[in-house]
């Protein structure tokens, strides 16, 4: 990724509407499970990230057809090919993208052929042990780099069932034994300590494929046949929720989102941001292929503090960035526990928050699990890393609008890996 880097003025306020691009969980999902099912997957809304680019390119190399125009509806139509791929000539590239390393692999350990996995510097350095276990005991035969990291190499076919609880919450992993499920001899049944997010499981059900689910567990038999489905992807609430922390931070901010993601196990944000304070109405709730789907209007308050801990912190793994970046600007701050997941993201997710905003003159103690922000602080602008991080990068151009002076993020690029519109769409809600 070339160096870019962008300037961020303070506002006075975030105003208007928006429509966000397809969410990137699930646009990795559907287009995975289009590829193996029958018939023709068409897909609007479709994620305008590179990281689902990233999927949509290794299931071209795995001999998956598909097309997508450059509309405004941003449509890809993928043409199942069965539950075969085929043998890919070339390493599949994951790029920035875990969700594509960690969920294909799943898909091409049922495949009866070798299939070489490589992503970027960042990607390399990630935690793959969590699918190299649950695969290795289906049968898939793996090797990875020194400390189980990418690249990987799976040799694949001849699965057979597990029952595998996850160690750590992790919905990639969840997906990633299910899709790997579909291939295997049996009955497959995952156990979470935590609730995660289940767009796996709805997109599988999506496909036509039966899932039981029983508290945290999971189950699924193998050799089901998926077909292909028309869907409309909702809007990326992760995304969305630089913009909701944003708006949080205004008193006078109204702010309307439509065909937003409201899964529940994706929507624990908004109850955090009532907590702390921030006016939020959801409105023409409706579900498509099993995802809840509604407006949401976001008006500003005086914001307050809270804490995050257990299981919130799983469930709120992509948005603490964001919500640390406006915890300054709160009446008592926030504290973050039971988060370490976030030190194995895309970057050092702790460190990273720590030391951008001790660069804007917060003060934050900075913790092995978690971060404690005090409140009530004064931030001004500064030079900002994103450390490569999309996340980091989005979430400090929230912070800026309220710091005085000018910010500067260098890498702000890094933004496209979820969000290529973000920082134009900013600039159009906020008003200064
Ligand atoms: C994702 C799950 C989360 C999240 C990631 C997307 C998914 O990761 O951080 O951005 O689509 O399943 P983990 O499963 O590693 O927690």
């Amino acid at each position: 990724m070339h160096d870019s880097s962008i300037t961020i003025q303070p506002a006075k306020n975030i105003a208007g509407s928006v429509r966000l691009p397809g969410d990137k969980s699930i646009s990795h999902r559907y287009a995975m499970l289009a590829a193996i099912a029958d018939g023709i997957t068409r897909l609007e809304n479709f994620s305008t990230g590179m990281d689902c680019a990233s999927t949509l390119q290794c299931l071209r190399t795995l001999g998956t057809e598909w097309k997508g125009d450059d509309g405004p509806d941003n449509v890809v139509e993928i043409h199942g090919r069965g539950p075969m791929l085929e043998k890919p000539k070339l390493p599949l590239d994951c790029g920035n993208s875990g969700s594509t390393m960690r969920m294909l692999s799943g898909i091409v350990a049922g495949q009866n052929f070798i299939t070489e996995l490589v992503g970027d510097e960042s990607l390399s350095r990630r935690p793959m042990a969590r699918i190299i276990k649950p695969l290795t005991t289906m049968g898939a035969k793996i090797v990875a780099s020194e400390g189980d990291r990418p690249p990987l190499r799976i040799s694949g076919g001849n699965l057979k069932a597990v029952d595998y609880r996850l160690p750590v919450a992790s919905a990639q992993v969840k997906s990633c034994v299910l899709f790997a499920g579909l291939f295997a001899a049996g009955e497959t049944r995952v156990e979470e300590p935590m609730p995660t997010r289940d767009h796996g499981e709805l997109a599988l059900r999506a496909f036509g494929a039966e899932i039981t689910k029983r508290g945290n567990a999971t189950s699924i038999t193998g050799g089901q046949k998926l077909h292909g489905i028309q869907a409309r992807v909702p809007g990326d609430l992760s995304s969305a929720a630089f913009f909701l922390c944003a708006a949080g931070l205004f008193p006078e901010s109204n702010l309307i989102i439509d065909n937003l993601l409201m899964n529940p196990t994706r929507a624990r944000l908004l109850d955090i941001l009532i907590q702390m304070g921030v006016r939020i109405s959801v409105t023409e709730l409706q579900e498509q292929h099993g995802e809840l789907v509604g407006t949401v209007q976001v008006r500003g308050g005086e914001l307050r503090g809270t804490t995050i801990a257990g299981v919130d912190s799983a469930a709120l793994v992509d948005e603490i960035p964001v919500l640390a970046a406006v915890a300054p600007f709160s009446e008592n701050g926030l504290e973050v526990r039971d988060a370490k997941e976030l030190r194995v993201k895309e970057s050092d997710r702790i460190a990273a928050v720590a030391e951008n905003l001790r660069a804007m003159g917060a003060e934050v103690e900075e913790r092995e699990d978690g971060l404690k922000i005090p409140g009530r602080q004064n931030l001004h602008g500064a030079e900002i890393d994103s450390f490569g991080d999309h996340r980091i990068a989005m979430a400090f151009a929230v912070a800026a609008l309220r710091a005085q002076g000018e910010t500067r993020i260098v890498h702000a690029d890094a933004a496209a890996i979820s969000y290529p519109q973000f920082f134009s769409t900013l600039d159009r809600l906020a008003e200064r």
